[in-house]
């Protein structure tokens, strides 16, 4: 099967036919459908969220179950899914409370260190997967519970966004926090995540939905999803221009990015007993100052969202209903269908800003 694969930080994905194993037991192959390219791929290649490789990045796909192993019974060879990285174990205290996308066996491996790698190279190296599923690739094998079976009316090169970057952006909104109907949110940074998140507040009944980003051009985009006002973060003090429009902060704002000065904009965003949501994921290796003081003073919340706090087997189909029901927009986040061959271009695109989401569709 071919698929993109990074050898080395920084470089150009290496386009390649790789050797991909059967289904060991509890273990399903998967065509790939389609594939979208979310900005934490990037992260990986940039080394700002840790990937070792050499490595096949994609986290967001859809696909077609083709062949599954001994033992598996939730899916089955037809099956439409969705790979989410959130494994889950089913045991533990955070499976176990209702949190499961902080079980900790997404960064587990699978297959036992001797066995036969899943996927190996022309030399026989093995290559590692991220989150178990590795989109970047004609073909995924991966765990049974990285998968959801859904609905087979729902197109597949719109399912896939519902992966990542949907659930993510959307969960924020709608499971990481709880926006009370009337409530100003401000959304930062109109990327495929900011744009999901947008949705999410537009769907609780927010009131004043402020959408800022550094590309004036994504404001026609995010006022169709739900809008009421746009900053454009070059042009003046996006924070200035927040306080005036909300009359002193917001109750709810997301930094859908992950840079210092725009989670450092967030905090300064958020009005006095609000709630700052980071969502972006700012490299490991930075840090972020902010005013301890102006947190306790005003009593303002800062929380991490991960994966939109997701329930995945519950949640996606559910995020499926939204869009085939006319509630969620995903036709329109899809700038451009690529071919696997053009992965390195589409990083570019992405690190440039000038495209919403991405989506990588397989023959
Ligand atoms: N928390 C999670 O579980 C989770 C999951 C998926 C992605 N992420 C992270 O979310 C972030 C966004 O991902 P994405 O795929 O939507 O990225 P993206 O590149 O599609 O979107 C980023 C947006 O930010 C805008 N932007 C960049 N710099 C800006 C600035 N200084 N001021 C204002 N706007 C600016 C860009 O124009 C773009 O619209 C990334 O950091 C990604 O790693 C987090
Ligand atoms: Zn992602
Ligand atoms: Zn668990």
């Amino acid at each position: 099967m071919k698929a993109a694969v990074m050898r080395v930080n920084n470089d150009p994905l290496s386009i390649e036919e790789l050797n991909i194993d059967d289904p060991a037991p509890g273990e399903v192959l998967v065509k790939t459908a389609a594939s979208g390219i979310c900005h934490s791929d990037l992260h990986m290649i940039e080394g700002g969220i840790p990937m070792p490789p050499p490595a096949i990045l994609g986290h967001e796909p859809s696909g077609i179950v083709e062949a599954v192993g001994e033992g598996v019974t939730e899916v089955a060879p037809g099956d439409h899914v969705i790979g989410c990285l959130n494994r889950w174990c089913g045991v533990c205290k955070f499976c176990t409370g209702g949190r499961p996308h902080l079980c900790l066996s997404t960064y587990m491996p699978t297959r036992a260190p001797d066995a036969k790698p899943r996927i190996t190279d022309a030399n026989g190296e093995a290559l590692n997967q991220l989150g178990d599923l590795s989109s970047f690739a004609e073909k995924m094998l991966c765990p049974e519970r990285n998968l959801v079976k859904i609905r087979d009316d729902m197109p597949l090169d719109r399912a896939c966004l519902i992966g990542c970057g949907v659930t993510t952006g959307l969960g924020a909104a709608l499971k990481t926090v709880s926006i009370p109907a009337g409530a100003s949110v401000v959304i930062i940074g109109c990327g495929g995540v900011g744009l999901a998140a947008l949705q999410g507040a537009r769907i609780t009944g927010a009131g004043k939905i402020i959408a800022v980003d550094a590309q004036s051009w994504k404001f026609d985009l995010a006022k169709s999803m739900g809008a009421t006002h746009c900053i454009d973060a070059t042009d003046g003090d996006p924070i200035a221009a927040v306080q005036e429009i909300t009359g002193g902060g917001a109750d709810f704002v997301f930094e859908c990015i992950g840079l210092v000065p725009t989670v450092q904009q967030a905090v300064a965003m958020t009005g006095r007993g609000g709630t700052a949501v980071l969502v972006g994921v700012v490299p490991v290796t930075e840090m972020v100052p902010l005013s301890a003081a102006d947190l306790t003073l005003s009593e303002k919340k800062v929380v991490g969202s991960f994966m939109g706090s997701n329930e995945f087997r519950v949640d996606m189909p559910h995020y499926i209903d939204f869009y085939l029901d006319g509630r969620l927009m995903l036709d329109e986040m899809i700038s451009s269908r690529i071919a696997l061959d053009d992965i390195n271009e589409a990083c570019d695109a992405m690190r440039k800003g000038s495209v919403a989401r991405q989506v990588i569709v397989f023959d």
